[in-house]
């Protein structure tokens, strides 16, 4: 119901719920609001958006819209107010707009100083100087309006807790920690303070000298312009005239491209600025859907990749052992022959084909038609074969689709977040940020069950540290006690079979048998069932932590049982959250690179073959295709002959880099498509350039089955191409006669096949538009699963029993198992991340993490160098970081190598999760090693990790300390 309002004098209407400034925002009328931004929430720190309501002065960033409200922003004493405001602003902030970086036509403060024309200025100069310590941004005391921003964004959204605003000091600044410069501080780099600064107090150091026509003018001249500047202050209406044409011009300059990350899953968007080729910065909006202002370091700066001079830019072919340059033509012909000739002489399944999880997924469609319908093998298959897998078998065993049953607004509105065996803040640090603001704001709880002490379970209200890979024998316990006592939810089993069947599998997980094998004391187990028990809406997340151990199906089955048995599904703050790992993992398996489903996990049943045979106008394989290991298997049992790799690292991502890289050497034929030279890539018989995420038009699906659009910002480098035109070629090479001109006729291909994707077109996604699969043929999409059924043949889920026995791999000589994982710096192996400076400036090595303990045991000091030694025959050798994140007689090495031979998959060994054919790679048993002394921690003494104990936590702004300095007093009553 709408609310009657008059504003100005006429009759507008309103929505309840909403600000004063929302309502005027939304038609048209202008007033200030300089320390307002729309993801945050209403600071009340600067008084320039004071209008009149009913006749009193009121902020309009926090007056909330009432039936027959008289609004009136043009009342003399409210202009006379706001024009106060932004004078007393002035005296903090020097306007020297035209070789500002900032005005690029959305500064707020210039914006206002314009329209409320106030053209004196009484700049007082600062005691400070800049600090520009730290790789990615800068803070310019002098330019700091103190109104907060930053500090919200960073204490309660980013929820980093590393700034804050010191209101006693002559005059107040933003501090670090406890005064420590941004480079030497527990600043993780997200940026957010950045995004949100409405001035140029905070800019990233990539629009340094570049946004602005003049602002690349040398310090000296520039800082004597500021002050000529700042000479004029007694009437600068021409200064501002001069800055607001210059600022029209500069958008001629930079150009903004909404795009999705091309590092994790959690999908963040934003518009990336870039000037030709030049990379300014990354802006996310308040409209991102599954970010907000959010982003986490790699997002936010770690583009530096897609200019790197290691890029391959032409294609390669192999002669002998090196390669030479070749034109497309002669690559795309000798591949082609090559598949050919293969494919007569062994038959279409001797050929296989590998997606990455980077791909579009216009692109994953494809590649595994190309596979599907020019090959006809159904040999394919994507990284999610290293990880998300058994995550996705879990769900498909009990509720039905392989997927987040929720948006990442349910687990902001959950009562209790259970993380397993996922280090948040680090592999998914904007999932993160949200989740630490749940706990802080909202008052929600953390239960972490993981190795590994890291952030999230250090915050955690009870954090469970099991033996690795008992995870599920812990779970088991719970749902044990749950049902016991009788607290599970029996309305809601009336929509799950096989109960009894379940209770049964799990009648031997007593609290004494738990505790002895996982470990964990009785209490927690009860005390985390208490608090499932307790928590009117549950969600739970987990990772690699759960899914890269022999057993990751069964433990992400059991907490989809667990949540079954409390009724935790289908409704708003409640589900089920396997996050998912590269930023298009999901996309890739659900638009069919997998050798036993077609896109969106069609059944190759007759009914589907036909539909794709006829649509296809070819005849398809019936027989399921091999998984990557298989594919791997199949090479060295010469089954398979040609491998097709786009955009994987196989060697070093496989288990086992070893028998990787001897399958790889040995096989009849390899193409890799990627943007450089990859450890797999030197083993290739031709490689295929290809066009990073920001040079090319396409969706990507992230962990919450959220489609997003993201859109070409600049060329392909040198020759490269996107993949979807290189696949088209080889198609067309193959007598295929492809047609597509834009990823956008693709999915139209796509969504008349595939029922989940028929409402899926391009024209519903532009810009921050995004839809949730299932998505019906009228665009209505699905961001909550499970409402009323589950997605199996009779709608109810199903209890999966559970078959736990305790396993380990250690013998007497391997005791120590080894863990890996992501870290915030880098993504993954580092292939792109290790190409951004900044990132290698803050973690420049992989190093063996071991506990204060094992130090002690084999007398390691911090920077020793270790050899670890698997029990499956590789080696690593790097050096020590004594931390209390590890206990006991467990290791941890990131999954980032600094080089190849520090890759933690020359320790892992050919061991498989039995349901999901996924690596058991957190469960290698090692023996380690001291061979030399080092000095030093590998990680540089700046590190945030080094810097943690120092932050100073508070809620808020604390902006009644503002308000009792004698300078600001507030303005109205
Ligand atoms: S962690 Fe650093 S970059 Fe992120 S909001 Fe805080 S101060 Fe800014
Ligand atoms: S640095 Fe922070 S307090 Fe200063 S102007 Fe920017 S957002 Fe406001
Ligand atoms: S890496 Fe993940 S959390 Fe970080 S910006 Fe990209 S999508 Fe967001
Ligand atoms: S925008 Fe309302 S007080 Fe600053």
């Amino acid at each position: 119901m709408s609310l009657k309002v008059t504003v100005n004098n006429k009759e507008i209407l309103a929505k309840p719920g909403e600000t004063v400034l929302e309502l005027l925002r939304r038609n048209g009328i202008y007033v200030p609001h300089v320390c307002y931004n729309e993801g945050l929430i209403p600071l009340e720190s600067c008084d320039t958006c004071v209008i009149s309501v009913n006749g009193r002065l009121a902020r309009a960033c926090s007056t909330l819209v009432q039936e027959n409200m008289s609004i009136s922003t043009n009342n003399e004493r409210a202009v006379k107010t706001r024009r106060q405001a932004i004078s007393r602003i002035l005296t903090y902030h020097k306007l020297y707009c035209t070789i500002c970086e900032n005005n690029n036509g959305d500064c707020q403060l210039h914006e206002a100083v314009i329209k409320e024309k106030v053209f004196h200025q009484k700049y007082k100069e600062k005691p400070y100087s800049l600090d520009d310590s730290g790789p990615f941004y800068v803070y310019d005391p002098a330019q700091c309006i103190l109104c907060g921003r930053c500090v919200e964004a960073c204490q309660d959204f980013a929820v980093n807790e590393v700034i804050w605003i010191d209101w006693n000091l002559n005059p107040p600044r933003v501090v670090w920690d406890q005064g420590n410069n941004i480079g030497n501080s527990s600043c993780v780099n997200c940026g957010t303070c950045v995004t949100v600064c409405p001035v140029n107090a905070l800019m990233e150091k990539g629009m340094l000298g570049e946004a602005g026509l003049f602002t690349w003018i040398n310090p000296d001249l520039k800082r004597k312009a500021i002050e000529a500047v700042g000479k004029a202050e007694d009437n600068f209406s021409l200064l501002m005239a001069i800055s607001e044409l210059e600022s029209k011009a500069r958008q001629n300059q930079i150009k903004r491209t909404k795009t999705v990350c091309t590092y994790c899953g959690v999908g963040c968007s934003f518009e990336v600025w870039t000037k030709g080729r030049k990379i300014l910065k990354v802006e996310p909006k308040p409209e991102s859907p599954a970010n907000g202002i959010l982003t986490c370091v790699k997002g936010k700066f770690g583009w530096d990749f897609v200019n790197s001079p290691d890029r391959i830019t032409k294609p390669l072919i192999r002669e002998g052992d090196h390669f030479r340059e070749a034109s497309w033509k002669e690559a795309i012909h000798l591949i082609a022959n090559k598949m050919k000739e293969i494919k007569d002489r062994y038959g279409p399944d001797s050929l296989g084909f590998i997606a990455s999880d980077k791909m579009s997924n216009e692109e994953a469609y494809l590649l595994q038609k190309l596979a599907r319908a020019v090959i006809g093998t159904n040999n394919v298959d994507n990284s999610s074969r290293y990880c998300q897998s058994p995550a996705t078998v879990g769900l498909w065993r009990t509720v039905g689709i392989g997927g987040d049953s929720g948006t990442i607004k349910d687990i902001e509105m959950a009562d209790l977040i259970l993380i397993v065996g996922h280090n948040t803040t680090e592999s998914h640090p904007v999932v993160g940020s949200k989740v630490k603001r749940a706990q802080k704001i909202r008052g929600a709880k953390i239960a972490v069950i993981d190795v590994r002490k890291h952030e999230i379970a250090d915050r955690a209200d009870l954090f469970i540290r099991p033996k690795p890979g008992t995870d599920s024998a812990i779970l088991a316990g719970v749902v044990k006690y749950i049902i016991d006592n009788d607290w599970v939810d029996r309305e809601f089993l009336k929509r799950v079979n096989n109960y009894d069947e379940f209770k049964d599998s799990i009648k031997g997980f007593t609290l004494d048998y738990v505790e002895s094998v996982t470990g964990v004391p009785r209490e927690q187990i009860v005390k985390l069932a208490e608090m499932i028990h307790g928590a009117r809406n549950v969600v739970a997340l987990w990772g690699m932590g759960v899914t890269q151990h022999l057993g990751g199906a069964d433990t992400s089955t059991i907490i989809s049982d667990l949540l079954l048995v409390t009724g935790n599904y289908g409704r708003a703050g409640t589900g089920a959250f396997p996050m998912r790992g590269h930023n298009n993992v999901q996309g890739v398996s659900d638009f069919g690179c997998l050798p036993n489903y077609m896109v969106g996990y069609q059944k190759m049943e007759e009914s589907v073959m036909s539909k794709f045979e006829d649509a296809w106008r070819t005849t398809l394989n019936r027989k399921p295709g091999l998984q990557i290991p298989q594919m791997i298997e199949g090479v060295l049992d010469g089954k398979i002959h040609m491998l097709y790799i786009v955009g994987e690292d196989t060697v070093m991502v496989d288990c086992g880099t070893p028998l990787t890289r001897k399958a790889l050497e040995n096989v009849d034929f390899l193409v890799v498509q990627d943007m450089f030279m990859t450890e797999t890539a030197k083993l290739a018989d031709v490689i295929l350039p290809v066009a990073a995420s920001l040079e090319k038009d396409g969706t990507f699906v992230n962990t919450e089955r959220r489609i997003q659009r993201f859109y070409k910002a600049m060329e392909p480098l040198g020759e490269a191409k996107p993949d979807w035109e290189i696949i088209q070629a080889l198609a067309n090479a193959l007598g295929a006669n492809w047609n597509y001109r834009h990823p956008s006729e693709i999915m139209e291909e796509i969504s008349r096949l595939t029922p989940v994707f028929a409402g899926v077109v391009y024209s519903r996604l532009e810009g921050f538009n995004s839809l949730v699969w299932p998505v019906n043929e009228d665009g209505s999409d699905t961001p909550l699963l499970y409402v009323n059924s589950f997605a199996t043949e009779d709608g109810k889920a199903t209890l999966y029993p559970l078959e736990w026995k305790p396993r380990t791999l250690k013998d007497e000589v391997h005791s120590i198992i080894v863990n890996t994982g992501r870290v915030l710096e880098h993504f993954h192996g580092g292939t792109m991340t290790g190409r951004v400076e900044g990132l290698r400036r803050k973690f420049p090595e992989t190093f063996v993490e071991i506990s204060k303990e094992m130090a002690q045991k084999y007398s390691i000091m911090n920077g020793d160098l270790i050899s670890v030694k698997s029990k499956f025959g590789g080696e690593i050798r790097a050096r020590a970081l004594i931390s209390e994140r590890v206990m006991g007689d467990e290791i941890f090495i990131p999954l980032f190598s600094s080089e190849p031979s520090k890759g933690i998959n020359n320790l892992t060994g050919q061991e498989f999760d039995r349901a999901s054919g996924t690596p058991g790679y957190k469960d290698t048993p090692v023996v380690i090693e001291k061979i030399t002394s080092g000095s030093g921690t590998p990680l540089p003494k700046d590190n945030w990790r080094f810097h943690v104990q120092e932050r100073r936590k508070q809620v808020g702004i604390e902006v009644s300390k503002k308000w009792m300095r004698e300078e600001f007093k507030p303005l109205i009553e």
